[in-house]
């Protein structure tokens, strides 16, 4: 296959990707008109936008489609919402099949939306495990269309829930590639703080990465993220560590913030910010001013801290909405960060490619380069400011050379004068 003509993302003019046998073999400014070296089909994208795929680093896959059953989560908060959920594992019994078969059509949704990384949430707080089982299941069955990474996601907490802690560690030893932990929902602060100690202790322990669902409440005391960052950094692990949703730091003072920014940066922690569903669930016990309930996206940034968006949920009990498009989350999160600065906008797609790939700790065989997979999305648009102004369709998702997704744009006739 040879892509001619294409628009690299975050690169001057336009370009020929040579693929043979799977691979990226050759990159050539498209001025060079040399044979090359590739598989026979030649693809003239005429300026078209080419990025690596897009990566999902924050979901919740044996939630999805179960939004209203058994009842809908009214008050739109989160502890509503995991009442929902906890209620609907007493009254719904679904099979393995069931996980598996609601998991594959949100996986769908995903890649046709250019995604091809996903790293997933699965809830072990059930004594069978079904949940972890079904999607060690799935992550077999989709590799050759999607990476998926499991995050072994106690949802009714390491100490709030019976024996949550040992079945943590099955969860691990099954094979979850992280650990994750839900300290705001501990029953007490030392419960917490100890949460994340203990699931640290366990990623050291067996060589697994970490995601925290952290401090995910609008309490400006909740302070979980500090002892993430202060137990990763005194294991060396930060960049294997992630914190995600952090949106009491929306509350936080500035003084403390600027005190904690220093430990984040020494701690090299990774952060997920989801602003879909935290616009949706947080500030829902403010009257006004009503905040955001978002993290400090643009603080982050420019501090050097690596920041990525996920969508969390699609038609959950703790969001409605969502069809696995992180285009519609970046814009929702540029307007949400006050990150419409020209410079913010043309860059805006990092939170969705780069800094997602980092999170997942795959960053080494991530992105169009030579040697590199051939795994690559085309968009319908020739710029990265007119692919978040007008969210153009994934024309392509190429994964090893082959083209795995192809969507052919709208078109619309206007039947009027014509000004001219
Ligand atoms: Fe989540």
């Amino acid at each position: 296959m040879m892509l001619k003509n294409a628009k690299l993302y975050g690169q001057e003019g336009t370009w020929n990707i040579e693929v043979l046998n799977g691979k990226i073999e050759k990159i050539n400014h498209s001025s060079n008109t040399s044979e090359g070296n590739y598989d026979h089909q030649i693809i003239d994208l005429e300026g078209k936008l080419v990025l690596p795929p897009f990566v999902e680093p924050h979901i919740h896959l044996d939630y999805v489609l179960t939004a209203g059953t058994p009842r809908w989560n009214q008050s739109g908060t989160l502890f509503e919402g995991i009442q929902c959920w906890s209620e609907r594992k007493l009254v719904v019994k679904e099979t393995k099949e069931d996980i598996k078969n609601r998991a594959l059509k949100a996986l769908e949704m995903q890649l046709k939306h250019g995604i091809q990384h996903v790293r997933t949430h699965v809830d072990i707080t059930d004594p069978s495990l079904m949940g972890l089982k079904a999607l060690l299941e799935v992550k077999e069955e989709v590799k050759s269309w999607m990476d998926l990474q499991l995050v072994a996601f106690p949802q009714e907490g390491i100490y709030a829930y019976p024996k949550g802690d040992e079945l943590l560690e099955e969860a691990l030893i099954m094979g979850a590639d992280v650990v994750g932990a839900i300290p705001h929902y501990e029953m007490t602060r030392e419960d917490g703080v100890q949460s994340v100690k203990k699931a640290l202790e366990l990623a050291y322990k067996y060589g697994k990465m970490v995601d925290v669902h952290c401090d995910e409440i609008d309490d400006e005391q909740s302070r979980f993220l500090e002892v993430v960052a202060a137990e990763a950094y005194k294991l060396g692990i930060g960049e294997l560590v992630t914190a995600s949703h952090t949106t009491a730091m929306g509350s936080y003072n500035d003084a403390y913030t600027y005190k904690l920014f220093k430990l984040l940066k020494q701690s090299k922690i990774n952060f997920v910010a989801l602003p879909k569903a935290n616009l949706h669930l947080q500030g829902r016990f403010d009257s006004y001013p009503n905040r955001r309930g978002i993290t400090r996206v643009k603080e982050l940034l420019e501090s050097n801290i690596n920041v990525c968006f996920g969508l969390d949920s699609i038609m959950d009990p703790w969001y409605p909405l969502g069809d696995g498009n992180l285009m519609r989350v970046v814009e929702v999160g540029l307007h949400a960060c006050h990150m419409t600065g020209y410079n913010d906008i043309v860059t805006a797609l990092n939170l969705i490619t780069t800094n997602g790939a980092k999170t997942l700790n795959m960053q080494a065989e991530y992105g169009i380069k030579e040697g590199n997979k051939a795994n690559f999305i085309v968009l319908d648009t020739n710029s990265e400011y007119e692919a978040i102004r007008c969210q153009p369709a994934v024309l392509y998702s190429i994964r090893n050379g082959e083209i795995i997704v192809e969507t052919k744009p709208a078109e619309t006739k206007m039947n009027i004068p014509v000004f001219s």
